[in-house]
């Protein structure tokens, strides 16, 4: 790298050598522009995209991920306490539109009206005014910004300690918080059964001793099955998988202090610890009914699964792994965060023997990513997609990265050293599929939304539409086939 690149990339500047590549490769990313993609979108917009994409792309891309960091001067405490954006990218006729809505929860309605934050959140955004603003407060708002899927021709924006919010599918405005379930939360990381299509999707009641449902929904969106299971100790889980005759969730080893949250010193998210003395409990469901199996192994912390499948009379589930809770040191702004100072997370395969009770574990490859996805889940699939950092220590994430866990392959796409990806959602489809992300473009401080044809990534994308900004770094999305019903919220 020349002087001069190195000159322009400015301070702070992070080299980071790939020793096994024999030094070859040296990558960089600013933390500095890495941070901007943080920066607050407030705007909200209707347009078309500027270039075309394949023809036969055909649907809609959803996306949710926090899109407020900020209010009346004060910054958010942690990027998952940011009110939900959710976006609709629209693929007809090899055109994309974009249209972005916040979810108006009651939270960012009351906030927007009052111009401050009024409410505490989760992961330590507080009340302003200290400790005696907080304490004895045990609500947490509700910010709608975690993930978002159209099914039954409603669309929910998903938050996974409380119901959905209902969206007009057409406009995105909010309909309001859908309490099909009651009070019930419904998590942000619902399955869909490969066979009949139905969505299977999951809440916990988080205490000393937590409720663990499980529910499944047919195609009209009627609940046709719902199972109450008690864990033991406070269970933190985010994702589960779905295979033919298994619902498996992993119960992360953690220990909740309750204490800091009570008096008002921080949100309930950060009173969690990893409890490396614990194991990891892996929960088995037998989908027909039947009492649930409890699995132990070495304590290890998981957000994603990629996928679970059954194969050989053995349960194969492909997450990615960390070897203890992410959580940032508290007296630091997440922005001025050094990805060297969070441990990274690596793509494990978990095989579960219901029989015999036997679990053992293999690591799939050495690089460090998230957001793991796959063309078809809940059934055997070669290629894992994920997004990875750059080089193999942890960083941002910056390559869109296929995986082949038979040969360990790897065929990837490096947006390094200014882009910075998103989840891969995966487009299955007769001609091979895609795969679709967007990526924050620090240079110029816009995203733009990358279209890979699925098996040749290395290629690069078959096309690059810039957006006209920037759109905060986002969490999940799903894809809608097809246009959509015309059935009006
Ligand atoms: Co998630």
């Amino acid at each position: 790298m020349s002087f001069l690149r190195l000159a322009r990339l400015g301070s702070p500047l992070r080299i980071l050598r790939d020793v096994k590549k024999n030094a070859v490769s040296t990558t960089t990313y600013d933390r500095v522009a890495w941070a901007r993609g943080y920066e607050t979108l407030r705007e909200e917009m209707d347009y078309c995209l500027p270039g075309t994409v394949p023809a036969d792309l055909t649907g809609t891309l959803w996306r949710n991920g926090p899109g407020q960091l900020d209010l009346g001067g004060v910054p958010y405490r942690h990027p998952f306490d940011g009110d939900g954006m959710v976006c609709a990218l629209t693929f007809k006729d090899g055109r994309v539109h974009f249209r972005n809505r916040y979810v108006r929860t009651e939270g960012f309605v009351q906030e927007q009206a009052a111009g401050r934050i009024l409410f505490k959140n989760v992961f330590g955004t507080l009340r302003p005014g200290g400790m005696l603003a907080n304490w004895f407060d045990f609500s947490n708002k509700n910010v709608a910004n975690t993930g978002v899927v159209y099914y039954a021709d409603k669309l929910w924006a998903l938050w996974e300690a409380a119901p959905p919010h209902r969206l007009n599918p057409h406009s995105l405005e909010t309909v309001g918080l859908d309490k099909f379930l009651g009070e019930l939360p419904f998590s942000a990381h619902p399955r869909f059964d490969p066979l009949t299509g139905h969505l299977w999707n999951f809440g916990v009641e988080v205490g000393l001793a937590s409720r663990l449902h499980l529910y499944e929904l047919d195609r009209t969106g009627r609940v046709v099955s719902h199972r109450v299971e008690t864990l033991k100790g406070f269970a933190f889980i985010h994702d589960f998988v779905l295979t033919p005759h298994y619902a498996i969730f992993f119960q992360n080893p953690m220990a909740l202090d309750p204490w800091p949250f009570v008096w008002g010193q921080k949100g309930a998210g950060e009173c969690l610890n990893f409890a490396a003395g614990e194991p990891t409990r892996i929960l088995v469901m037998p989908r027909a009914g039947g009492p649930m199996v409890t699995l132990t192994a070495d304590p290890f912390f998981v957000f994603h699964h990629a996928n679970g499948f059954e194969q050989d009379g053995l349960i194969q589930v492909d997450s990615v792994r960390y070897e203890e809770y992410l959580k940032a040191p508290e007296d630091k702004d997440f922005r001025t965060l050094g990805f060297d100072e969070l441990p990274g997370g690596k793509l494990w395969r978990t095989t579960l023997n219901v029989v015999s009770r036997q679990v053992t574990t293999r690591c799939l490859g050495d690089r460090m990513g998230e957001f793991p996805a796959v063309a078809v889940a809940g059934l055997p699939q070669r290629d894992i997609y994920w997004g990875t950092a750059d080089c193999l220590q942890n960083g941002p994430l910056q390559v869109v990265c296929r995986l082949n866990t038979q040969t360990g392959q790897e065929d990837r796409y490096s947006f390094a050293p200014t882009g910075f990806v998103g989840e891969p959602v995966v487009i299955p489809s007769a001609t091979g599929g895609w795969v679709i992300s967007l990526v924050y473009q620090s240079d110029v401080h816009r995203t733009a939304v990358a279209i890979f044809a699925a098996e040749q990534i290395a290629a690069g994308p078959v096309a690059l539409l810039p957006l006209a900004h920037h759109l905060p770094y986002g969490l999940h999305g799903s894809w809608s086939p097809g246009f959509l019903s015309d059935t009006q919220s």
